[in-house]
């Protein structure tokens, strides 16, 4: 199919000083928990998206020399010749479809405690790292004339690898942005008045211009609305104009990074528009900026109206490498669009390989040798039946059915989607649906899978069925009796208490009030039930042993917005708190350091603690047929295991067991 003319301006080539970019797609510069310690893993995965049709593809923060580390977090780096080849990997695979390829040379300043070199972190001012007891040294003249000579040398080693796009990384709290804060008030011509602080930044412009602008256009990645701390909105519009056209492209975010990279249940498509709309009035050099952007639509409107010359995305290329090929070939329906629960960062925030809810071949392309789009034709004729329509049941079967398999696909309940279905309709969360929802419109497209919806099967309906393989994928039931992390056996007197889980208020369950909800599960269920009860006006108290409310949502970057909701809607937070026994109308409640207890009223308890795997019918049939448990019936987990797991199962099906380590690592070397 043609591509919908409507869309012909995203395929319009842009200049970037001496480099053009084929269209106007733009992969952003984001991590990946690989970063210096995977080079092979990293390269690969790029290169997936130069294949996928991106204009341009960036590394993620790259530091520019050993005397900055952001570690236990793996940024990429360009300390010496070792890292330019590990760099020029990623170069050759990503020129090798066409894309630019671009680095963001990072120094992080105070703000990283250079928990690896133990060297002294520089910084304007001696002040706090982001995290933990270390400060840094304050930067003499010396230092900031050694800091540009290390900018320079990092950027000739950029362009040595091939990189076509060199960043200066002005913005989220690091050297450069510390620089141009406020806060910064050296006494000599690097701190103090507006154009002083530029100074450093604009010296570097040059520098690195003069240095490698024959070849590489310079980029600065600069926030809209100034640096977070207490930034004066007029101030970024100031020093704008004073580089306006100093470098070859402006990357322009917002200061708040849980708005830059909001999640979906806060934060809709194109949020930053408003707080950015003014850069291009100021340069005539190319902006691209970011939003969260999967619809084609909504990326025209933003260059036609002139807010944006490129269509910068860091999720909506993670979700869907291939976003722009699918564009370009007529099929935007196809795209499998990000639904903003930010897992990739967090599993990027531990250090660990990255990954997506939507996308399970994200960072296994060169491991386990997964490609978004291609999957090997089936190897035999055997039959598949799935049973369970959630994340895992819709991913097995829609890569089974993509695989040439004939497969049934039966769901007890009378809509496909499991937990996601159920979920989405949680405050905030419709766009988690689209995990369902872009499943059904590839299943949709395959006429080797039935699917049958309402038909919960038991054992002899599934022997009677006959199918040579059957993938269990019925999920996991939130647990009554309050058993998780704290309480390893049932809470004492659960079972005279009036005791309703997330599955049932998913359900739609009549909760009396006041509701004690005991979060022992730490990410968004806890918090997110709370705001649900209080939204329907009851009175709702929320008990966790953690300091904070949904503790684990530090990582996907929306813990503090979900407390401060929480806060504002009036519900009751009971922190470092746990529900000790429970009553018919009472519980008590009992401090999760000391050994002080007290009674509270309840007239009905939500327990979001663990949850059960319904794996009863493998128990039943595992001597018998050949059925395998994937999915949360398999681990209770994110959505994201449970795409990867039911993914994993179509991959597997018909090959050999793995010999050893089933999948391939990337090994530092011995001496
Ligand atoms: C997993 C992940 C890692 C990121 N790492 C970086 C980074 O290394 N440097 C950076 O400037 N921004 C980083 N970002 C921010 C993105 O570049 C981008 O500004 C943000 O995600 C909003 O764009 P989006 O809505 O297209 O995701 C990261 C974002 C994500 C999701
Ligand atoms: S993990 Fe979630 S937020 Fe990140 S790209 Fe995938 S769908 Fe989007």
């Amino acid at each position: 199919m043609a591509r919908d003319p409507r869309y012909d301006v995203l395929f319009e080539p842009v200049r970037i000083g001496p480099v053009t970019a084929r269209n106007r797609f733009y992969q952003v510069p984001h991590c990946t928990g690989m970063g210096y310690r995977m080079p092979q893993t990293l390269a690969a995965m790029r290169e997936v998206k130069a294949e996928g049709g991106w204009g341009v593809v960036c590394t993620e923060y790259c530091s520019i020399h050993a005397s900055s580390d952001d570690s236990p977090q793996a940024t990429a780096s360009l300390w010496d010749e070792e890292d330019v080849r590990a760099q020029a990997l990623m170069v050759e695979k990503t020129h090798r479809h066409g894309a630019l390829a671009g680095v963001e040379l990072w120094y992080g300043g105070g703000v990283s405690a250079n928990l690896y070199s133990r060297e002294a972190s520089l910084g304007p001012w001696s002040h706090p790292a982001a995290e933990g007891p270390e400060q840094c040294r304050a930067m003499d003249k010396a230092d900031i004339r050694a800091l540009r000579g290390w900018y320079v040398e990092a950027a000739e080693r950029a362009q040595r690898a091939g990189f076509d796009i060199v960043y200066l990384y002005a913005c989220h709290e690091y050297m450069l942005s510390q620089f141009l804060s406020p806060a910064n008030r050296r006494s000599d011509e690097y701190g103090g008045s507006l154009e002083n602080r530029v100074r450093l930044l604009c010296e570097l412009i040059e520098e690195t211009k003069q240095a490698v602008g024959d070849t590489c256009a310079v980029a600065v990645r600069f926030s809209a609305d100034g640096p977070d701390d207490g930034g004066d909105s007029e101030e970024p519009q100031a020093m704008l104009e004073i580089l306006a056209d100093l470098p070859d492209l402006w990357d322009i975010v917002v200061a708040d990074y849980s708005l830059e990279m909001g999640a979906s249940r806060f934060v809709k498509e194109a949020a930053l528009e408003e707080t950015m709309a003014w850069v291009k009035q100021t340069t005539q050099k190319p902006v691209v900026s970011v939003g969260r952007f999967t619809s084609p639509d909504t990326m025209v409107r933003q260059v036609k109206a002139g807010i944006v010359d490129l269509i910068g995305a860091a999720r909506p290329s993670i979700a869907d490498p291939f976003l722009p090929a699918k564009i370009e070939a007529g099929r935007p329906e196809d795209i499998r669009e990000c639904i903003g629960c930010n897992i990739c960062y967090a599993s990027d925030s531990l250090g660990v390989p990255i990954r997506c809810t939507q996308n399970p071949s994200m960072g296994e392309e060169w491991r386990r040798g997964w490609h978004p789009e291609r999957i090997p034709e089936k190897t035999s004729d055997r039959t598949v039946l799935v049973i369970g329509a959630g994340p895992a049941g819709l991913e097995a079967a829609r890569a089974l059915g993509q695989r040439g398999y004939s497969v049934t696909l039966a769901e007890a309940r009378r809509e496909l989607g499991g937990r996601v279905s159920r979920e989405s309709t949680l405050p905030g969360l419709a766009e988690w649906a689209r995990v369902r929802d872009w499943r059904m419109t590839q299943l949709n497209q395959l006429p080797n899978v039935e699917i049958h919806l309402a038909s919960e099967l038991d054992s002899e309906q599934i022997l009677e069925f006959a199918a040579d393989r059957v993938a269990l994928a019925t999920g996991a039931a939130w647990r009554r009796n309050g058993t998780g992390r704290w309480h390893k056996t049932p809470i004492a007197g659960w079972e005279s208490a009036n005791v309703f889980t997330p599955d049932d208020v998913m359900d739609g369950a009549v909760v009396p009030g006041p509701v004690l909800l005991f979060d022992d599960d730490h990410y968004y269920m806890g918090g997110i039930v709370a705001e649900r009860l209080r939204r329907a006006g009851l009175e709702v108290t929320l008990v966790t042993p953690d300091g904070n409310v949904s503790a684990w949502t530090r990582l996907t970057d929306e813990q503090w917005r979900i407390q401060a909701r929480l806060i504002e809607l009036g519900v009751r937070l009971e922190t470092g708190t746990v529900i000790e026994s429970l009553g018919v109308d009472e519980a008590v409640l009992a401090c999760a350091y000391t050994d002080r207890t007290r009674e509270v009223e309840a007239a009905s308890v939500v327990m979001v603690t663990s949850r059960a795997p319904r794996d009863a019918l493998y128990r039943e049939l595992a001597e018998h047929i050949d059925i395998v448990p994937i999915g949360d019936c398999l681990a209770p987990g994110t959505i994201a295991s449970a795409v990867h797991s039911g993914h994993r199962y179509a991959r597997e099906m018909d090959a050999a067991p793995p010999d050893g380590v089933p999948f391939r690592r990337e090994h530092a070397l011995a001496p």
